[in-house]
């Protein structure tokens, strides 16, 4: 049966077809598309500047490789053994059981995550003019604000985001998510590095490497740290909500999962401390730069000043928002694809499931749009001290995707089992090195580590 379901099927919008990747490298590109996006290089310098450096960039690391990654791991072999959506997913590798809710918490996930993904990404759109004007390199922090104070330009770019999303997904699995991703993705990467080059000869470099590359221990048991480091890994990997199952789903059986998935997560890493090569050595060039204080504006505030530096920069600095816009679009693809994908396998046609959900995410974007000054009590929703973008940033990616990521070990290393899935994972036979290991961390490790730190971070809220 599970041939049937995953086979290679054509590719079309219609109802109810499922699609596939054209091959492996199509679908570590889609993959990595998803999971390199605003959340490695908006997402994490900032949430490096709020953990206090090369501290976070250390407990991070420690997340990606230890529980992450296995989960990465698990997340496709579901998705390849059942053929379905996140929901269909548990329901197929386990009739008549309440599992399936974790998918549908996924699905939910997807939908709030991108409610605030659109509105940063509308930043990055609007940052490509501002750039070629130069508008945004004259005194980068004070243009921002104003510009995100706007209520009623961020409520359109948001909107503007979300059409293109959805015109891409209509398009179906490999003519429009993989195209997209196999162009844009390695463009993204050399002018990341183009850009870090250069950042390594500003004034303020050095100090700025020391701030990013040198950890202070005396923090490493700081629980909210730990707690943002790995959220931070699970959205920044597009983990816990179904994403990774969903194109997991698309996968043809003759591709090497375990190595797509090192792929994925190496390419993911790389972009992400990359991002960090240009951020701090630029942010503390700049006089009174406090990369604690940056916020969702951290990298607006930061890159166009490094770019009116540079010779050619408004070009440089236009070219590298239209890669972030890209990275954006597909990571937002991946983001809508998981509620679409979950209408379509209960037989909504794909056109209409694109469209509801796109409604749907664009009403819920509308309080994020304002929330950057045009409505003040969004600007600081009462009893939290954030604004109402970051608080859904804080709820999905902190709690949502990790407790998501919980019920996922639980489920692929005790309940479908660990044994299918490594079936799952060597279809000729062939165990992956490292299988071991991979068992041990997903039945154990994955588990107890994610209830430690959200238990810790719970009793740390209600303690004051
Ligand atoms: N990983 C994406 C990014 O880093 C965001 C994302 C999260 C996408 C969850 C899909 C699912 O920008």
């Amino acid at each position: 049966m599970n041939d049937a379901l995953s086979q290679q099927g054509p590719v079309s919008g219609e109802a109810g077809t499922r699609g596939s990747w054209g091959s492996s490298f199509g679908f570590i590109m889609a993959a990595a598309g998803s999971a390199v996006g605003l959340g490695n290089i908006w997402g994490f310098p900032m949430q490096v500047g709020k953990g206090g450096g090369a501290i976070f960039v250390l407990l991070y690391l420690c997340c990606v490789v230890f529980i992450c990654f296995p989960i990465l791991v698990a997340e496709l072999a579901l998705g390849r053994a059942s053929g379905r959506d996140p929901i269909g997913a548990f329901q197929v590798t386990s009739p008549a059981t309440p599992w399936w809710l974790v998918g549908a918490l996924g699905v939910t996930a997807g939908v709030g995550i991108l409610s605030f993904y659109c509105v940063i990404a509308g930043w990055t759109l609007a940052y490509i003019w501002y750039s070629l004007s130069g508008a945004a390199g004259q005194n980068p922090p004070a243009f921002f604000g104003a510009f995100v104070a706007d209520g009623g330009k961020n409520v359109f770019l948001s909107f503007v985001v979300l059409a293109i999303t959805a015109g891409i997904i209509l398009g179906g699995v490999r003519e429009g998510i993989e195209k997209a991703s196999k162009l844009m993705m390695p463009a993204l990467f050399a002018i990341l590095i183009l850009l870090g080059v250069r950042a390594l000869f500003l004034p303020g470099a050095a100090e700025g490497l020391v701030y990013y590359l040198k950890p202070d221990l005396r923090e490493i048991a700081n629980i909210s740290v730990l707690n943002a480091a790995l959220g931070q890994a699970f959205f920044s990997l597009s983990l816990g909500m179904g994403a990774i199952i969903t194109y997991g789903s698309y996968l043809s059986k003759k591709t090497n999962a375990v190595g797509s998935a090192a792929w994925v997560a190496g390419l993911d890493t790389m972009v992400a401390l990359l991002a960090g090569f240009v951020v701090f050595p630029v942010g503390f060039s700049i006089s009174g730069f406090n990369p604690a204080e940056g916020g969702p504006g951290l990298i607006f505030a930061v890159l166009p000043s490094l770019f009116s530096s540079m010779p050619g920069g408004a070009l440089f600095g236009a070219a590298f928002f239209v890669l972030l816009s890209l990275a954006a679009l597909t990571s937002a693809i991946s983001l809508l694809e998981v509620p679409t994908a979950s209408l379509v396998d209960r037989g909504w046609r794909r056109g209409k499931a694109v469209l509801l959900m796109t409604a749907l995410v664009a009403a819920i974007a509308v309080p994020s749009a304002l929330s950057q000054g045009a409505v003040p009590w969004l600007a600081k929703v009462p009893g939290t001290g954030m604004d109402f973008l970051s608080l859904m940033a804080v709820v999905w990616n902190n709690w949502a995707l990790p407790i998501g990521g919980l019920f996922i070990s639980i489920f692929v290393g005790w309940v479908w089992g660990a044994d299918k899935a490594l079936a799952e994972l060597a279809p000729e036979g062939k165990i992956f090195p490292g299988a071991r290991l991979w068992v041990f961390l997903i039945r154990y490790v994955c588990p107890l580590a994610i209830l430690f730190v959200i238990v810790m971070t719970a009793r740390g809220m209600f303690a004051g």
